[in-house]
């Protein structure tokens, strides 16, 4: 069998919104050998400086280009959902949810309104055919930032979705970039858990090793 670098096995993940959230995940793909198209509202050049910053593997692209990935990461302000409908074909498509539905921010920071539903059921409709899961929203980017091996043990990134081989790639990503996966469930369920007020949001928890 030939030698095959690692590194070029690793996925392509796409990024939508380059922001705190968008960089700091891109921060952890990368330090793992995964490779990673950060787009943002603007163009692509926009992103020079954070490409240069981030270092080898990521490259800055349109939001087309980078909904094109093997697996996209939404890190967007969730006033901007409807701008992801015609991206691409969704349908089938491994989607991490780490948007918060905020309509507003400090100091007041006003949640939508979801009549009940669950945050990232709303994000699906958004991406239709996409497998949908919520992961990486429930740190403070600054926590999610620091490194994953503390205190002995590994931090506690959840994750929810419906569907059982897009959420066997989350968990994978998730654990293969150092943090602790921890299934919460169905996307009904897990989101609500996971989504501003929800049990589990803000929770800096470490697995023991
Ligand atoms: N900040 C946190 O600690 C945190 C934690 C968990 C979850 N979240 C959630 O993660 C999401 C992003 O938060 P953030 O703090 O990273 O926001 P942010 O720092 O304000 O960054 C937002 C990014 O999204 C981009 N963007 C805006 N509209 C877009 C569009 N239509 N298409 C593509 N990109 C677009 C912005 O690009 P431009 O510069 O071109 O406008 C910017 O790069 C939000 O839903 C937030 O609730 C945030």
């Amino acid at each position: 069998m030939k030698y095959q670098n690692k590194r070029i096995m690793k996925q392509k993940i796409g990024i939508i919104g380059a922001g705190n959230i968008g960089r700091t995940v891109a921060a952890h793909l990368l330090k793992a050998g995964y490779e990673v198209v950060l787009s943002n509202s603007r163009n692509p050049e926009t992103l020079a400086d954070t490409i240069e910053t981030l270092g080898a593997g990521a490259v800055a692209a349109t939001t087309k280009e980078a909904a094109s990935a093997d697996i996209v990461l939404l890190a967007l302000p969730w006033a901007q959902l409807s701008s992801l409908k015609k991206l691409t074909d969704w349908n089938d498509k491994t989607v991490i949810d780490a948007t918060n539905h905020f309509i507003t921010y400090a100091p007041d920071f006003k949640l939508a309104d979801l009549n009940g539903r669950a945050s990232s059921e709303v994000v699906a409709e958004h991406v239709p055919g996409a497998n949908v899961v919520k992961a990486f929203n429930t740190l403070y980017f600054k926590i999610l930032q620091r490194d994953p091996q503390e205190a002995n043990g590994r931090r506690v990134l959840f994750y929810s979705g419906d569907d059982s081989g897009a959420k066997a790639e989350v968990q994978h990503l998730i654990d293969d970039i150092g943090f602790a996966p921890v299934d919460l469930g169905d996307l009904a369920t897990g989101s609500k858990l996971q989504q501003p007020k929800g049990a589990v949001a803000t929770l800096n928890l470490i697995k023991a090793a």
